[in-house]
């Protein structure tokens, strides 16, 4: 394949990453989601394998394969996958929170399914555990590395996640750049930490999760020695 960017090595490292969108059922035919493809997260754990991590990939489900020797657990909930980070957490140096996580849940799944009535039909909604927050705010957290997908006043609202669910770090991207982030093969990261940050231009999503390893790979190496 072409040269890609430099990888850091992550040689006896473990990284749990998150990736796809969740599904919240509804009744046993019928569930809300989004249109995340897990394209970003499954980039992601291919170049953090090619890189010598020892991956592991919590995954709504996608169209997507892994690559030999990257452990992947399907979920299709949102508290699934918040069960299943939480198994594997404990073992991980770090934690990348790629998945579009519903952020709401119906209150209730009904045992059979719902049938045509009214002209009208209201659903009550909860709200989903915030998978990222919760790892973030363990007491022994791993390197915790957070997305965040907004149509407008990207920084600001980059920068109040990093702040208030207490992120090492954060990935940005606008979503309302045509053909970028989603669906796209291509997408730009505005990357923000502490006391840094970076801008990564529109590019494949492989050679964009390189580039955004090597800066985890750095503030990691910072932060743990
Ligand atoms: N996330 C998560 N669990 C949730 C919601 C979000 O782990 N229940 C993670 C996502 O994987 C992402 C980050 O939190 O890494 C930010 O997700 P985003 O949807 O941008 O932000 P929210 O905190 O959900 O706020 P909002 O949707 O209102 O912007
Ligand atoms: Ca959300």
């Amino acid at each position: 394949s072409a040269p890609g960017p430099a990888l850091p090595d992550l040689s006896g490292k473990t990284i749990l990453i998150t990736a796809g969108p969740t599904q919240e059922a509804l009744d046993p035919v019928r569930y809300l989601s989004n249109h995340s493809s897990g394209k970003m997260g499954y980039a992601l754990a291919q170049v953090a394998a090619q890189a010598n991590a020892k991956v592991i990939l919590v995954s709504g489900p996608t169209n997507l394969g892994v690559a030999p020797g990257i452990t992947k657990i399907p979920v299709t909930s949102a508290a699934q996958m918040l069960s299943e980070v939480m198994q594997q957490v404990q073992q991980c140096d770090i934690f990348i929170a790629t998945a579009a996580v519903a952020d709401y849940r119906p209150a209730t799944v009904a045992d059979n399914k719902i049938k045509k009535k009214d002209d009208e039909l209201t659903l009550t909604f909860v709200k989903n555990p915030d998978i990222l927050k919760q790892v973030a705010n363990l007491p022994t957290p791993p390197f915790t590395v957070g997305f965040a997908a907004e149509s407008q006043n990207v920084e600001h609202y980059a920068r109040s996640k990093l702040n208030l669910k207490k992120l090492d770090m954060i990935a940005a991207n606008n979503i309302a750049t045509a053909g970028l982030g989603f669906n796209s093969d291509h997408n730009a990261l505005h990357v923000i930490w502490r006391d840094g940050e970076h801008h990564l231009p529109p590019q494949p999503k492989v050679q964009l999760a390189a580039e955004l390893l090597s800066l985890v790979a750095t503030q990691f190496n910072k932060k743990t020695s």
